[in-house]
């Protein structure tokens, strides 16, 4: 395809290479083994395995749009934080992605969990994930909320407000019980996606800050309140983070701060949480950290800033979620339309439409978020075009993924797989449009196996109870 513009073909041709970190492929087929969970894999016909599970055959047998989670690339990634964070408390964090079987898998493997809604705890207590291991999160847990988490005995409630602390107290004097907490402190650093901006702005509504007193505040009422056990401080920076200084920024207040409860209110805290936010690949610009290296980097930084304060080092944990269950998981589509649009200067931009979108995976209309994908069913010799993959909704910006380059023959009835969709898609899905949220399937050693099912109209219809 030429295309011609009285700016010259530089020009039409600058518009049609994309982002500028966005290159064409050599071999459009070929995976980027980085985006990928392990077990990943292209036959010489181009047909996209996970798990020893051809896409094509899963896709025959469960539909399309489905979530494949590849569980031998999971156990994996979370055996990596526990051996590398060994001597830490390693949490899941199951916002990210949690049904009960992945819940299992996480207690197998030997992490803990943590669930930020009665809803999360809800789908562990089904698993049978021991409660003992358990932190519970959340700036506005109700009432009811924290009462199922202290009858449930939830190992630690990470506390984010004065009004929780009062309300924990009146619950655990209530009802004779007793509770372990951490508090959630803000410690001034804003983490985004590439960058961190050390500030004191705190203007969000997670946690305590620590810059105006709040969070010492909170030490104190905690420590005043007879059922419930201060045992740390808890800082969560942000997500998808690549850069560990905004992780020493951080340490580095939460630790002058647990040294000033050592000082002021006479209480050494045995516990302290760093957070999760670890950032994964999901396009070649980004280039994570291991977790062995995370660990090193995590620990010399405590390390640095308890020796210059003069304290012993608090037992640490963490808590990644995508850096878990991110990689892990694909999505496979179907095409559905493909329909190439004039831009500016001559250049044309491929649409290409799958059965899903913005209510299986919100994160690039919400985030702005770049993901990568590929043809999954068949090798194709075209030419790669620009393209760009859309959902079906009726929004404008319903995109699965800005920028990709895809053979220049896909076609309607084509399967795409888009890697990296384990964290944040499927537990933010939606039923925009009345879509039917699609399944999670585990794939391992050849065996597809489904772990939450596809939505049908009767779940949909089941809500709606009229006004007959
Ligand atoms: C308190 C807390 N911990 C852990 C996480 C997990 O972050 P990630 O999935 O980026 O590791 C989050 C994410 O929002 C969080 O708010």
């Amino acid at each position: 395809m030429s295309h011609t513009h009285e700016a010259g073909w530089a020009h039409a041709a600058g518009a049609l290479r994309g982002p500028s970190w966005l290159r064409q492929p050599t071999d459009v087929d070929a995976l980027v083994p980085q985006l990928w969970s392990a077990t990943a894999s292209k036959d010489e016909a181009g047909v996209l395995s996970v798990g020893g599970v051809p896409l094509p055959a899963l896709a025959a047998e469960h539909g399309t749009p489905a979530y494949v989670l590849d569980e031998a690339d999971f156990r994996a990634r979370a055996g990596a934080f526990r051996d590398a964070f060994a001597g830490y408390g390693v949490y899941y964090a199951g916002k990210a992605f949690l049904c009960t079987a992945v819940a299992r898998w996480i207690d197998e493997e030997g992490l803990n969990l943590d669930v930020c809604s009665g809803g999360e705890l809800a789908v562990a207590e089904r698993a049978g994930f021991p409660m003992e291991r358990v932190g519970f999160h959340g700036n506005n847990k109700s009432t009811a909320e924290l009462a199922t988490a202290l009858r449930v005995g939830v190992g630690r409630i990470i506390v984010d407000s004065f009004d929780e602390i009062e309300r924990l107290a009146a619950l655990t004097a209530e009802t004779g019980t007793s509770a372990q907490v951490l508090i959630r402190v803000t410690a001034g650093v804003e983490a985004h996606t590439h960058e961190y901006i050390a500030t004191a702005h705190e203007d969000q509504k997670f946690g305590l800050s620590i810059s105006s007193g709040a969070a010492l505040e909170a030490a104190r009422r905690v420590l005043a309140a007879p059922g419930i056990e201060l045992r740390g401080l808890h800082s969560h920076i942000g997500s998808q983070i690549f850069a560990s200084a905004g992780f020493e920024v951080a340490a580095r207040r939460v630790l002058r701060l647990h040294a000033q409860i050592a000082t002021e209110l006479g209480v050494t805290l045995p516990e302290m949480d760093l957070g999760g936010g670890f950032g994964i690949a999901y396009t070649t610009q980004d280039d994570p950290s291991t977790p062995a290296t995370l660990a090193s980097e995590l620990t010399a930084i405590v390390d640095g800033e308890c020796a210059a304060l003069g304290i012993e080092r608090p037992h640490l944990s963490i808590e990644p979620g995508r850096a878990i269950v991110g990689p892990s998981m694909c999505t496979v589509y179907e095409v559905g339309t493909v329909k190439p649009v004039a831009l500016d200067g001559g250049a044309v931009r491929t649409y290409v439409s799958v059965d899903g979108g913005m209510s299986d995976n919100v994160r690039t209309a919400l985030y702005d978020a770049d993901y990568s994908c590929t043809l999954a069913g068949r090798r194709s010799d075209a030419e790669p075009v620009l393209s760009r993959v859309v959902g079906k909704h009726c929004e404008a910006g319903d995109i699965v993924v800005k920028d990709e380059f895809l053979p220049g023959d896909v076609a309607g009835g084509d399967l795409l797989a888009v890697p990296a969709t384990g964290a944040y898609c499927r537990s933010l899905a939606s039923n925009y449009n009345h879509a039917l949220r699609p399944p999670v399937v585990a794939v391992r050693d050849g065996v597809a196996r489904t772990l939450l099912r596809r939505e049908t109209v009767e779940d949909l219809l089941s809500t709606d109870v009229g006004d007959l």
